[in-house]
């Protein structure tokens, strides 16, 4: 059973065809990790990458972007936009600086306490970083968990999002959790993507509920009304 799993089908496929190269990916350290999640949290990975490498070349680590002034990092963020994410980012800085001795904390709660970092970002963060074992649940998970499972219900509603997290807890692999993470996020921007899925490609097409009911374009269930 343990190889008919969700994971050990997702990490077979993320072997074969995931995403092995992207910069924050060698070395994973905290802080690129970091770096690297709040970039992408609404801008695509191709977009990013230029401005990861010439952020992590100009503030290379945690003490550096808190001791930077605020105008330079709004100045290394300009065209990536949602300028919110980097004024969170050197207010969290900061806060690692005068609570963390300076690193990020290797803590669910207290990751989530710091400016930008929601749940789905911490556990990508704890994962990808140390290889602690939390889930993630952003767009893309919950787009894959809607069609997997056939879970009815707009995603964004707090009963759903709920019954997803649970979901997501339960489906962990017992190992390789940043490569587990990356995995998800692979699958659901290359293959289980919004409009035409690439489900003949796809390491979940044996059990996948909304393939077998012929109901892709259907879930996830849009915003209501
Ligand atoms: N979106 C959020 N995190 C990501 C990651 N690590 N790789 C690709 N897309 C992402």
């Amino acid at each position: 059973i343990e190889n008919d799993s969700f994971a050990s089908r997702l990490l077979a496929w993320f072997d074969v065809s995931g995403r092995h190269d992207l910069p924050w990916q060698h070395p994973r350290t905290p802080y690129r990790v970091w770096l690297s999640e709040v970039m992408l949290q609404q801008t695509q990975v191709r977009v990013v990458i230029p401005y990861f490498e010439r952020f992590l070349a100009t503030l290379p680590d945690v003490r550096a972007l808190a001791a930077a002034p605020l105008d330079e990092v709004i100045a290394l963020w300009a065209g990536l936009g949602y300028y919110a994410r980097a004024r969170n980012l050197h207010a969290a800085a900061k806060a690692c600086v005068e609570k963390h001795d300076g690193d990020l904390p290797r803590d669910l709660d207290a990751l989530i306490a710091l400016p930008g970092i929601g749940r789905s970002t911490a556990g990508a963060i704890l994962s990808q970083a140390w290889g602690d074992r939390f889930p993630i649940l952003d767009g893309n998970v919950k787009r894959v968990l809607a069609r997997v499972h056939g879970i009815e219900g707009h995603p964004g509603l707090p009963a759903i999002e709920k019954r997803m997290w649970a979901i997501a807890e339960s489906q962990l692999p017992d190992a390789r959790m940043a490569d587990y993470t990356q995995a998800q996020m692979d699958l659901g921007a290359t293959l289980c993507t919004r409009a035409d899925p690439a489900c003949v490609l796809c390491p979940m097409q044996t059990v996948c509920t909304a393939l077998r009911e012929g109901r892709t374009a259907e879930l996830p269930t849009p915003k209501p009304g």
